[in-house]
């Protein structure tokens, strides 16, 4: 059974201003170790070493989602919408606060490496020996699995879920807001307050009135612009370059029998692909950082090098490609090779399929449900087929490759450098 707090309990938040929790099962989720752990995970992995104000913790956007979901059932309530199921108001305010409860450490770069996903962590800690499995439990037997479901978008009820992944959802409403926020940009910005206001369910979907149209392109306008000028960075792309690099020298080294000077228990099962729920707790930002910093003095010279690179910003540079020519990179590999440079860790080549949405934000990738406008004649339309902006702005890729490589170990060899490699890695 879910009971209402006493005394309702409030977050201060610089993007909601206010966060109120109002029920005892989400106030005592917060307070789990599991979902304190969020405070030190970064929302935006390595995105601080380009936006240095990026340096917010996944914990402040699960409370900002949290948020989001609250008040777009509070409008549903006081509105005395009959398509909303109203028993399901606390599966959708437990599944918007623990939807990123798996994420690891710069989840990106370590979750390509060792192949785990925080979807599938996220599932775990609901439902295994955790805290939040204990907390959930005490609403009833089935809820700690009902919010599995929802969080792998499974549930039955296709209003739940879209509350928490759609094209429009508290996720998305909640990040864009706080990384613009936090890294210091404006394309980010978007009226939440309007957007909230024309929501409503209807006949099992979350749709939009036709008078917020404009909101909503307001919306999917500062997205397009958060992931062009934010996301897609070449910077940011660049340290997690650099990170994926050191992680898979590590696993190289570990695979071999190296004696490292300095290790962690969690790193061996990670690097044994048989991470425990316990591992999964003790891997943050804190331990991978003292990693770094103790690896930066290991005695294999590349994975010195690579950590140091890490800890002083010392990042690749890279150069801005219209196609990958593959003779010239194997030339270039082979260059590199004759020069002591391993390109297995010193060269790396972005294709735009990398720098789809999942590079950032792991998942969007899925089918997400569609933005639906409904009209004043009940009829509904998905939002490109009625808005010229939205249509612009669909289906984006990335036209151009990057090629990252560190710059002063070329620098070093560029007189030897024959003028047709040269004049490739000039390109802009
Ligand atoms: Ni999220």
């Amino acid at each position: 059974m879910s009971r209402p707090l006493q005394e309702e309990k409030v977050f201060k938040d610089p993007v909601h201003k206010y966060i109120y929790v109002q029920d005892q099962t989400v106030w005592d989720l917060i307070n789990t170790k599991e979902f304190q752990r969020l405070r030190r995970v970064r929302q935006l992995g390595t995105c601080y070493l380009t936006f240095h104000g990026a340096e917010h913790s996944r914990f402040s956007h699960s409370l900002g989602v949290y948020e989001v979901t609250r008040k777009i059932i509070s409008q549903f309530e006081r509105n005395r919408y009959e398509d909303w199921p109203k028993e399901e108001r606390l599966l959708c305010l437990c599944a918007a606060l623990l939807h990123d409860v798996g994420h690891g450490p710069f989840s990106h770069s370590i979750e390509k490496a060792f192949g785990n996903h925080h979807e599938e962590w996220s599932r775990r800690i609901v439902l295994g020996d955790t805290e939040i499995h204990r907390v959930l439990r005490r609403v009833s037997p089935s809820f700690p699995q009902q919010v599995a479901d929802v969080i792998a978008k499974t549930y039955h009820r296709e209003i739940v879920v879209s509350m928490v992944s759609s094209q429009m959802d508290a996720d998305r409403m909640d990040y864009l807001l706080r990384d613009a926020y936090f890294t210091g940009v404006n394309y980010g910005t978007f009226d939440l307050e309007r957007i909230l206001r024309v929501l409503r369910p209807y006949k099992g979907h979350i749709v939009v009135k036709e008078s917020g149209m404009h909101a909503v392109e307001d919306y999917l306008m500062s997205r397009y612009q958060m992931y062009w000028q934010i996301y897609f960075h070449p910077v940011t792309r660049s340290a997690e370059v650099i990170l994926h690099k050191i992680v898979q020298r590590a696993k190289q080294l570990f695979e071999e029998g190296f004696s490292f000077r300095f290790w962690l228990p969690p790193l061996t099962n990670l690097f044994l692909r048989k991470l425990t729920l316990r591992d999964h707790y003790l891997l943050d930002e804190s331990l991978m950082q003292t990693v770094f910093m103790q690896w930066a003095c290991e005695d294999d010279p590349i994975l010195a090098d690579l950590c140091t690179r890490f800890l002083q910003r010392k990042l690749f540079k890279y150069v801005t490609l219209e196609r990958v020519d593959v003779r010239q990179l194997d030339r270039l590999r082979g260059f590199m090779q004759e020069r002591g440079i391993d390109p297995a860790y010193y060269l790396e080549i972005d294709f735009p399929s990398d720098l789809s949405y999942d590079v950032y934000r792991p998942g969007e990738q899925d089918e997400k449900l569609p933005i639906l406008i409904l009209d004043d004649k009940d009829t509904l339309t998905e939002i490109s087929r009625k808005s010229e902006i939205v249509r612009s702005i669909s289906g984006i890729h990335m036209g151009k490759y990057h090629l990252y490589y560190p710059a002063e170990l070329l620098e070093r060899h560029r007189a030897e450098l024959d003028a047709e490699l040269r004049a490739w890695l000039d390109e802009e």
